[in-house]
């Protein structure tokens, strides 16, 4: 029964197969300019997090931008790409005025990443990744949402049990996975690339090595802190703003729908690091554990 999604492979990786026309599309047209921020991830990994933090921390002194107390970072000017019909085209993105600095993002691998993002542009890539168990508990409440919101529209749709879902994860069929082919391809590339790509991690943004870890994100894309900022306490203020339950809270992303079955609030869930120990079998644990050794031997990268 896996996991009920209608996915298709495509280099590789598994997508779903509504958005790959678009995807497709943006990789043959869209054109990266050299001021571009482009933020890459697998769902349900901080994406939300790390552009409300991308987010406040280019636009802090930009006095057009309204912090995201009215906008939903979900909705903000980021044109997240990547198959979502609803979202600008290669060619709306190409009209923005070039003064714009473009903050975009992709779910997709490293390898489908449109050639002018990965080489005849100086934009920057900015990584997150997330534990994998966390990650799968929390892709299985997302896609559990999301097909408790179509019923009506398509009855026939159940939600996938935990045990399907996690089988499907762990042969890497859900929309970009494997995951750890899509982790472990950025991690090499930021390496090889250290000013082209960033690579965080969603357990380093929640640990008291936050303010380093802002510190660096901010640097990398060319807005670092500067001294008296930091003094004054702006990390930490970007840091409150950004949190999950200060954004969870907020009226822009309490209500709403992002599209026809993506309810806004769903995107803000728990937002802890270790929720795994609370659906996790001693035996998905063996299995997830042996399959992580397996993936990550030999590349430094552990979590
Ligand atoms: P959980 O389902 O574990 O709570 P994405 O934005 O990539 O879709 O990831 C969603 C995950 O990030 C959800 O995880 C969500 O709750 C969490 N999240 C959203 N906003 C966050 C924030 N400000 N701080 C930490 N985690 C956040």
């Amino acid at each position: 029964m896996g996991s009920n999604l209608e996915l298709v492979k495509y280099q590789n990786f598994w997508f779903l197969t509504t958005p790959l026309k678009n995807i497709l599309h943006y990789q043959a047209h869209f054109k990266a300019r050299d001021s571009d921020i482009i933020l890459a991830s697998l769902p349900k990994t901080g994406t939300t997090w790390l552009k409300s933090l991308l987010f406040t921390i280019v636009n802090r002194t930009n006095p057009d931008h309204q912090p995201l107390i009215n906008k939903s970072p979900l909705l903000n000017n980021l044109g997240v790409y990547g198959g979502n019909p609803l979202l600008p085209s290669p060619q709306q993105l190409h009209d923005e005025p070039p003064s714009t600095l473009r903050l975009l993002h992709s779910h997709l691998p490293y390898a489908s990443l449109p050639e002018s993002i990965k080489s005849s542009s100086s934009c920057k890539i900015v990584y997150i990744a997330r534990n994998p168990l966390d990650t799968f508990v929390s892709q299985w409440h997302w896609h559990a949402n999301l097909l408790k919101n179509r019923v009506g529209d398509h009855d026939e749709l159940e939600p996938p049990s935990i045990e399907d879902f996690f089988e499907s994860f762990c042969q890497g069929k859900f929309p970009y996975g494997p995951y750890f082919n899509h982790v472990i391809e950025f991690w090499k590339q930021s390496l090889e690339q250290p000013n082209k790509i960033l690579f965080l991690k969603y357990e380093d943004l929640k640990s008291d090595q936050v303010v380093l870890q802002l510190k660096k994100l901010a640097e990398f894309v060319g807005f670092p802190f500067s001294s008296q900022e930091e003094n004054e306490g702006l990390i930490k203020d970007i840091i409150k703003l950004c949190s999950i339950n200060n954004l969870k809270d907020l009226e822009v992303n309490k209500n709403g729908f992002m599209n026809k079955f993506v309810k806004k609030k769903d995107f803000f869930r728990k937002g802890e690091v270790g929720d795994w120990i609370n659906y996790f079998t001693p035996t998905m644990v063996e299995r997830i554990n042996n399959l992580m050794e397996e993936q990550l031997k030999g590349t430094d990268l552990s979590f």
